[in-house]
Formats: C-alpha cells, sequence, structure tokens
C-alpha cells in the first residue's frame, strides 16, 4: 500500500465495477477507501441489512489485487434514522436543528445515535473483520467538518454539566476557575449552566474554552466508543484511525489521535490555500498567487506537519486532491505533474501511504463538480495520468515507508491556546495560527524542517523550541520546559506568554507569569496596536537592525536577563523589547514584539546559528527542502512550487538521486513544479 483511491460503488452500476478495479491496477493503485457514507445502502430500513452489493465490491476489487479499507458510514445517518428519532439532529449555536439532507447531521452525545452506532459499526466488524483483503478501517468521515464540531443540543448540556462535575468536582471550584463574580454569573446548582450564550455580550471566556473543550471530548469520546467496538471484533492486523483536516482547528486533533493507529488527513492544497491564506498571511502578501496554481507550500507544509505531530510519527495522506475541487470560490484545474509534486510533498512530510480522491467524478448531487482520477464519462482525467505516470517512482516510495522526518527544531502548538485567542485576541490581527505561521515560513525559508508539537511533550531531542504565545500555562508546562532549558536547550517565547491560568484567567503575577524565572523578565506594559501604528525596534544585539512593529509590543524590564533589542522611539520609547537568559546549560529569549517576515528572519537566523542548525540546502524562493531517514539511507527532497527551474545547493556531497541514480550536487536543478529525491549513506 503505497498510493490508493477513495471509492464510492454505490455511485456506479455493478457492471463497471470490473473496468474500475482493472483501471486502478493499470495506474498502478493498491488500496481502495470504501464506504464512509453508505450507511443507507447497507441498512435501507432499521435492521434489513444488504450486505449483497459491498460483499460483491469488495470481492471485485480484491480478486483485482487490490486491498481495501473500509469506514464506519457514521458520518451520514440514513433518512428513516433522523425520521423516527429527530433528537439525534444536532442543534447550533443559535438554537437551529439541524435537518436531514447534507452529512454530519448528528450530535455525539445522543444516547439513542450511539446505540444506533454500536449496531451498525458491529454489524460491519462481524462481517469484514475477519477478512484478509481488509487491511484497516476509518472511523466516520472528518470529525467536526461542516462547522459541526459543536452541538448545543439538551443531550450536550446535560453531558456538559457532567463533564464539568468530573472537571472541578464542586461548584466552588468552578465558580473561582470560571470567575462568576463578574456580572453576576455565580453558579448554586450544576443545572443551571448552560452552554455560553451566542447572543448579546460576548460569553465568559472560561466558560466558552470549557465549552469547546467538552465539544471535542465529545467527539474523543464518540470515537473511542467505536474504536472499543472495532477492536473487540476485528482481527489484530486490521488498523484503526480517522481522517483529519489538517490545519481545522474546532477539534483538539491531539487528544483525537491519542486512540488511533496513526493518523490520516485529508489534504486540498489549492482549496485550503484559498480558505487559510487570508487568515494566515498579512494582507496582499505576495505569496498567496500560489493559490490556483500549486497551493501554497508553506500552508501546506504546516498542515502535514501539524499531522505528525499529532502521534510524533508517519501519517497517511487519506483523501489527495488529484484534481479540481468544488468548494472553493474558484476551482481551477492543477497542471499537469501537480499531483506528482504534491505527492511527493506528502511523502517529504512523513506520509506513507498517499490515497487520491476520488475514483471517478460523479454524475449527480452535491459534488458533481468535483474531478476525479476518471472524468465523469469514466476516460482517464489529468489525475490519473499524473498517478499512472508515477508507477516506477513506487519502488522508492515503499523504500521511504516508516522512515522518520528528523526535525532539529520544534514549533510549539495548542488547542487551548488558539481557542482562548480565538476568544478574546485584543486586537484583530493577533492570530494564533497566522503568528505561528510567521515562523514556521521563516523555518522554511531558511531550509530547516520543523516538528509541531504540544507543549507537554519531551522535547530533548530538539536544539532549538520556537513557542510563540504560550498563552495558558501551568506547572507542568513552566517544569517540561524548564527541564529542557537546563540541559542545554534553547527555548524562544514571544508575546502574551505566561497570560493565563488553564482556566483562561489572567494571572495574579508579573507577566509573563509563571515564565518568569525562565525568562529572567517581566513585561512591564504591553500594547495593542491598531492598524498603521508601529513601534521602532531595533536589534541592538544583533547588529543594530531596525524594524517597524506591528499588532502588538512589550516593555520589558530585565531581572537577570541581556536586552538583545530596544524600543528606539514611541510610547516605548528606549525600553527593552527582547532578552536573552542562561538558564542552567541552556538560554531562553523572550520577544516582546509581534514580529512581520523581515524580524522572524533575523531572529531566526541567530538562534539557528546559536543552535549550531544549518540548512539542509540553501533553497530559493518557493522551494522547500524535507528530510526523511531510516536506518539503511537517508532522503533529502527538494520541491520546486514555482513555474520555473530552481537551483537549489546541497551543504553536502556525496548524494545521488534516488530515482535515477546519478550522482548530483553540489548545485541541483529541480524542474518547475518538480521534484529532485537525493539518498544517501544507500546502502
Ligand atoms: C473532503 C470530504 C470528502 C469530500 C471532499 C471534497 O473534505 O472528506 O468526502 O467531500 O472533501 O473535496
Ligand atoms: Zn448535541
Amino acid at each position: 500500500m503505497v498510493v490508493g483511491v477513495d471509492y464510492y460503488p454505490e455511485h456506479w452500476p455493478p457492471q463497471r465495477w470490473a473496468t474500475d478495479a482493472a483501471l486502478m491496477r493499470q495506474a498502478g493503485l493498491h488500496v481502495v477507501r470504501l464506504a464512509e457514507f453508505a450507511w443507507s445502502r447497507i441498512e435501507p430500513a432499521a435492521g434489513e441489512f444488504r450486505w449483497g452489493w459491498l460483499d460483491r465490491a469488495i470481492d471485485t476489487l480484491a480478486s483485482a489485487g487490490l486491498q481495501v479499507l473500509l469506514c464506519t458510514p457514521t458520518a451520514a445517518p440514513p433518512a428513516w434514522l433522523t425520521r423516527e428519532y429527530p433528537d439525534i439532529l444536532p442543534v447550533d449555536k443559535h438554537g437551529h436543528r439541524h435537518s436531514f439532507g447534507g452529512r454530519r447531521h448528528y450530535c455525539a452525545n445522543s444516547p439513542i445515535y450511539r446505540e444506533h452506532t454500536r449496531r451498525i459499526v458491529g454489524a460491519m466488524a462481524t462481517r469484514y473483520g475477519q477478512r484478509p483483503e481488509v487491511i484497516g478501517w476509518q472511523i466516520d468521515n472528518e470529525f467536526g467538518g461542516g462547522q459541526t464540531a459543536r452541538c448545543y443540543c439538551h443531550n450536550c448540556v446535560t453531558a456538559f454539566r457532567e463533564w464539568l462535575q468530573r472537571r472541578y468536582g464542586c461548584l466552588d471550584a468552578l465558580n473561582d476557575a470560571w470567575g462568576t463574580a463578574f456580572w453576576s454569573q455565580e453558579y448554586a446548582d450544576w443545572s443551571h449552566i448552560g452552554p455560553p450564550p451566542p447572543h448579546g455580550e460576548k460569553p465568559n471566556p472560561s466558560h466558552a474554552l470549557d465549552y469547546y473543550r467538552f465539544a471535542s471530548d465529545s467527539w474523543v469520546d464518540y470515537q473511542q466508543a467505536q474504536i472499543d467496538l472495532l477492536r473487540a471484533k476485528i482481527d489484530g492486523t486490521q488498523f484503526i484511525t480517522t481522517n483529519l483536516m489538517g490545519l481545522f482547528s474546532d477539534l483538539d486533533y491531539y487528544r483525537l489521535a491519542a486512540g488511533l493507529d496513526f493518523v490520516t488527513w485529508d489534504s486540498y492544497p489549492t482549496g485550503h490555500t484559498e480558505r487559510l491564506s487570508k487568515m494566515l498571511y498579512p494582507a496582499n502578501a505576495a505569496e498567496t498567487r500560489h493559490a490556483y496554481d500549486v497551493g501554497d507550500p508553506a500552508i501546506t507544509g504546516m498542515a502535514h506537519d501539524l499531522m505528525r505531530a499529532m502521534k510524533d510519527k508517519p501519517f497517511w495522506i487519506m483523501e489527495q486532491q488529484a484534481g479540481h475541487i468544488n468548494w472553493g470560490d474558484y476551482n481551477p484545474v492543477p497542471l499537469p505533474d501537480v499531483v506528482r509534486l504534491w505527492t511527493w510533498d506528502d511523502v517529504a512530510h512523513g506520509a506513507d501511504t498517499v490515497i487520491y480522491f476520488r475514483w471517478r467524478a460523479c454524475l449527480y448531487a452535491q459534488e458533481q463538480y468535483h474531478s476525479g482520477l476518471l472524468r465523469h464519462d469514466g476516460e482517464p482525467a489529468q489525475g490519473w495520468r499524473d498517478v499512472q505516470a508515477m508507477r516506477e517512482e513506487q519502488t522508492l516510495m515503499a523504500a521511504i515507508q516508516g522512515t522518520t522526518v528528523p526535525a532539529k527544531v520544534a514549533l510549539l502548538h495548542s488547542y487551548d491556546d488558539l481557542w482562548a485567542l480565538e476568544l478574546q485576541p485584543h486586537n484583530r490581527d493577533f492570530g494564533y495560527l497566522r503568528h505561528l505561521f510567521t515562523y514556521y515560513r521563516a523555518l522554511q525559508r531558511a531550509g530547516v524542517p520543523v516538528d509541531l508539537a504540544p507543549p507537554t511533550r519531551d522535547l530533548s531531542r530538539y536544539e532549538l523550541v520556537i513557542a510563540p504565545t504560550l498563552f495558558l500555562v501551568d506547572q507542568a508546562i513552566v517544569e517540561n520546559l524548564r527541564r529542557y532549558v537546563e540541559r542545554g536547550g534553547r527555548l524562544m517565547l514571544s508575546v502574551r506568554s505566561g497570560s493565563r491560568t488553564m482556566s483562561n484567567r489572567v494571572v495574579d503575577m508579573p507577566l509573563p507569569g509563571l515564565l518568569s524565572d525562565l525568562v529572567g523578565a517581566t513585561v512591564e506594559a504591553w500594547h495593542s496596536l491598531p492598524p498603521e501604528v508601529t513601534y521602532p525596534l531595533e536589534v541592538t544585539g544583533l547588529g543594530g537592525e531596525s524594524f517597524a512593529v506591528e499588532t502588538w509590543a512589550e516593555a520589558l524590564k530585565p531581572v537577570g536577563a541581556r536586552v538583545v533589542a530596544r524600543f528606539v522611539a514611541g510610547p516605548m520609547g528606549g525600553q527593552p523589547a527582547i532578552s536573552l537568559n542562561r538558564v542552567g546549560r541552556g538560554e531562553v529569549v523572550y520577544v516582546g514584539v509581534w514580529a512581520g517576515d523581515p524580524l522572524a528572519d533575523t531572529l531566526l537566523t541567530w538562534l539557528l546559528r546559536r543552535a549550531g542548525v544549518g540548512p539542509l540546502a540553501t533553497v530559493p524562493p518557493g522551494v522547500k527542502v524535507m528530510h526523511r531517514a531510516g536506518e539503511d539511507a537517508e532522503f533529502l527532497f527538494l520541491l520546486n512550487f514555482t513555474a520555473a527551474t530552481a537551483t537549489a545547493a546541497l551543504g553536502e556531497s556525496g548524494y545521488t538521486d534516488a530515482l535515477t541514480g546519478r550522482r548530483v550536487g553540489p548545485a541541483v536543478e529541480v524542474p518547475a513544479r518538480g521534484v529532485v529525491i537525493c539518498r544517501w549513506r544507500q546502502s
């Protein structure tokens, strides 16, 4: 299983299935995902199972030599179920109940839905859990998709109260954690607590953050119920996973991933770039031009790296865009070879198997404008040709499977911080992911791969840890960072770190709160800057470069740390803005400003040098370098996302081109929208 495809046999006459299977083989595909929305075909009426068609589809694929990945079909409950039990339909925050006709129209906390889930999942597991052609299971499909992560129905309200009782034990603790003395919000009875109010004033941010956590945990719990059922019935060789959505941020994916064997995700580079570039880039950034061409290498890259972070190991792509999509504002066709570039980009970031979405463009319903590897008429589309042209490259993909992505730098990431800042950004331009993305992009420009990681993970293998806005902090996080730094690690923290407790209250101590000791400085004042207002900054300690600070500025008071940068004029004129503190054998840098690209580049050049981390290769803009390492060989990926040939300079010699076997370097030409994979330490 190196490459595969998402297939919907229920959309096509059974007479066509054998032709499809043969064409799949011809394209070099090995694995086929089935049935994630097929509930109404499997069980057209309560308790009446029709397995015949699915048996036959699996048989047809298997006899062509294809492996099958089955899904539990719970993302699309059938009409008979929702008619009989409207209570399973979710309710949005304005109190509107969803209706039948789309997908994901169910609540994770509905006891009735849980019961029907057990029935359908149990029946599928019994029927297919021992079949050797079935290699594994995808649970449901894209939890939280279509803005369904947070339900506000009466079942959820009850479950929320129970969740709060488990978390706080008593109402006094909850009242204190949420600060309910404010505006007469105190609760004297658990039954008085509801979801955060959607109308009028903004909700209490502690209340809202707990609701986000609770809603996310509801899916973790719902998924775990499916995992338990499957594990009890399926063969031990079948794996269990689900498909995540990259930078989607309504669920705590670290928690969702915990019970799975590995994660997979659905990558749509042009659509994600269109949707996310406005959020991640400053207004008018030149890079967004990639949207309609190859997608954005940094946006796709950060999503890949975040997905790898979920279990700190390789992942699969469950749906790889392989033509135009249907859900963008504009939906252009990717140029020839781009599917190959995306596939190798997936692998470069840690994908072990890539499954393309979808086999054939559908003739009806919501996604009839979505491309497939085959066109509507069943003839090959560009995607099929691109995939077919990669057949020879599968040997190399197989050799790379299971190798790791050995990054020396980590970028800390937390859903708690993301949610808390979304609730109270205090500045419209202060986006948590945007702030992370600035540093992510700077690392990509520097040719340095990075791991994303939650703040509680063991960091000892990193030379440098970047923690932009570590907003919610407790003793466990501080101790984890201290352990890392004292043994010689280098940590960079930025603005607003240490501001909040885990219950999203501001701390009762000088900022950066519990991190002050590590930082060796405190924040004397902080300013949220409106557009057009900038504070001039001089990086005195680093050759005196000047920068204009936007969005957020903090004046520091060193308590042992040395000053690296100061504001040179304006309300904070003369005051320190960036500091460096020695702690044990390591050091902590605090960056008290929101960094734009130029400052992020300067800071990272300096920090990487101090950490002894060099680039894998020197790459021009739009070209990415990645690294995977195994026991016998290491691979360097040079991926060119631009429309012109580019030259990368390798730092070391002894490389061969992994596809042609020729020696390469030190200068390597990478074709437009092309890729060069170099191998060294060949055995
Ligand atoms: C995914 C989803 C698929 C399909 C696809 C279209 O998010 O999982 O079922 O809708 O988008 O691009
Ligand atoms: Zn609900």
